[in-house]
């Protein structure tokens, strides 16, 4: 999964443009509104039925989604649209508007040069001893029998390896816990902000609203203080906050402090909750899916011969990375992705106007049959080369392309696969009763509530 170049086709003239065909099943008022609150995944899986690019109303408001793989690399990759939209400046008014993952233009490009270093494939063994700690520490945490809360536990692993990997530091694993308290609640709050927009109503002094304004405040303070003691300690370790640091603007000034808050926060929010919500289903594959979990503990015990997994072991598990890889597939963490047209432009032959906001479901399109056999089926095999070649280009792209791709592929793919050899390898999983591990939508897609007994191997 890398950055692929695409040599763009040459596009039809104007005149010869058509207008996307609009979905069927609006209702009057609502349009397809209705639907897409209602059971989101259903909805944006059946648009294909309706054409490769379709216009959606929702209420007065015109919305193009874009339903195959190819339209969906060429989106991504085409300079004529940009990270925009309603979706996007809610986000802004509780993160804050100077991070990386809602810039565009010039200071996108600088954001992205500033904290590539960190992520790129060389710098990722430096954390290896970090991920190994935590992966194991997780397996250690749980004891047979005892019943595992999946959404905590992912949580808290997640937020622990990106924070004392990105912002090492003395202090980081005491932060870590608060960060982890902080985030599970602002994400929770902010799904709710941005699909039911009702201003007035969060400002209420309703509980919900107090904690989610508690949780909120602390994680721009928890922000604030690892920022203010790495400068208090004169240290300057190689790693994302010191690049964060020394970062220089477009005339060689040092960036703004909100900009370093900002950056720190927009790293740490989609680090967290992405990795955290593939744990949850990684453990619920383990536990539905047991001959998969027996082939990756015979891997990883064929590759370590019986010692402790470390992370130089990682690149020899073919299976177990193919069981992440399917896991992603089909239940990918970021299932919806929004972009608006800059210009006036095209997509598969069809119009796009200026302003228009544009939506896909990576959901969506890895489940399509189109582009799988047997496309529901949990099978990791599919991704052995032989059969992999199959897979249409841009049909498995949970880290997306181009310029806005997840800068962390290679930093969420070593500790995704290096936690399932873990945990696998310590225990097998069965679910409690009680468990619920039917999808909930929500920024990201997830278990509703996974409880897992350990049993241990
Ligand atoms: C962007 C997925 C983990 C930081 C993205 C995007 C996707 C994605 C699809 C592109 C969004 C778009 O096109 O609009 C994932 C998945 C992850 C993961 C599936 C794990 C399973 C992480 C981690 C970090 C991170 C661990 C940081 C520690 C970011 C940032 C962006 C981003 C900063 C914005 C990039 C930009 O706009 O230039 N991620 N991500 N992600 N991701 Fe990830």
């Amino acid at each position: 999964m890398t950055v692929e170049s695409v040599k763009p086709e040459a596009p039809a003239p104007a005149s010869e443009l058509r207008v996307p065909p609009l979905a069927g099943g609006r209702v009057p008022v609502l349009g397809h509104g209705l639907k897409l609150v209602r059971d989101p995944l259903a909805f944006m899986s059946g648009l294909r039925e309706h054409g490769d690019v379709v216009r959606l109303k929702l209420g007065p408001k015109t919305v193009y989604a874009v339903t195959t793989p190819a339209l969906t690399g060429a989106l991504a990759l085409s300079p004529d649209y940009k990270i925009d939209g309603p979706l996007w400046e809610s986000l802004e008014g509780l993160l804050g508007k100077e991070g990386v993952a809602t810039a565009n233009g010039p200071r996108h490009r600088r954001q992205r040069r500033t904290i590539q270093p960190a992520f790129r494939l060389d710098a990722i063994p430096a954390y290896g001893p970090i991920m190994e700690e935590e992966a194991h520490a997780l397996a250690e945490r749980w004891k047979p029998g005892e019943t595992i809360e999946c959404t905590s536990e992912s949580f808290r692993v997640a937020v622990r390896i990106a924070a004392r990997c990105l912002l090492r530091g003395e202090y980081m694993d005491e932060r870590a816990e608060r960060l982890c308290v902080a985030l599970a609640t602002v994400f929770r709050g902010m799904y709710r902000r941005m699909v039911v927009p009702l201003g007035p109503l969060y400002r209420l002094p309703l509980p919900a609203n107090r904690e989610f304004n508690r949780a909120l405040a602390d994680l721009h303070l928890l922000v604030d203080e690892i920022v203010a003691e790495r400068r208090a300690s004169g240290q300057k370790p190689d790693d994302l906050l010191t690049a964060l640091l020394e970062a220089e603007d477009e005339n060689g000034d040092p960036i703004g402090e909100q900009e370093i808050h900002d950056q720190v926060v927009a790293i740490l929010t989609p680090g967290s909750e992405t990795v955290a919500s593939t744990i949850m289903w990684l453990l619920q594959v383990l536990a539905e899916h047991p001959e998969h979990a027996d082939r990756v503990r015979d891997e990883v015990e064929s590759v370590t011969g019986g010692r402790p997994v470390a992370f130089e072991d990682v690149r020899k598990l073919t299976h177990t990375n193919n069981v992440v890889v399917e896991a992603m597939r089909l239940r990918p963490a970021v299932w919806i992705l929004t972009r608006r047209a800059v210009t006036d432009t095209e997509l598969g032959g069809y119009r796009i106007p200026a302003g228009a906001d544009i939506v896909y479901s990576p959901y969506a399109i890895q489940r399509d049959a189109r582009s799988y056999a047997d496309n529901l089926e949990f099978d990791p095999d599919r991704w052995l080369p032989e059969r992999a070649k199959d897979v249409p280009k841009y049909a498995m792209s949970p880290f997306s392309v181009g310029n806005r791709k997840c800068p962390s592929d290679h930093f969420s793919m070593a500790q995704l696969s290096l936690i399932t050899a873990a945990v696998a390898t310590a225990y097998r999983f069965e679910q409690v009763p009680g468990s619920d591990d039917t999808t909930r939508v929500g920024i990201t897609l997830r278990p509703h509530e996974l409880l897992l007994r350990p049993v241990r191997r």
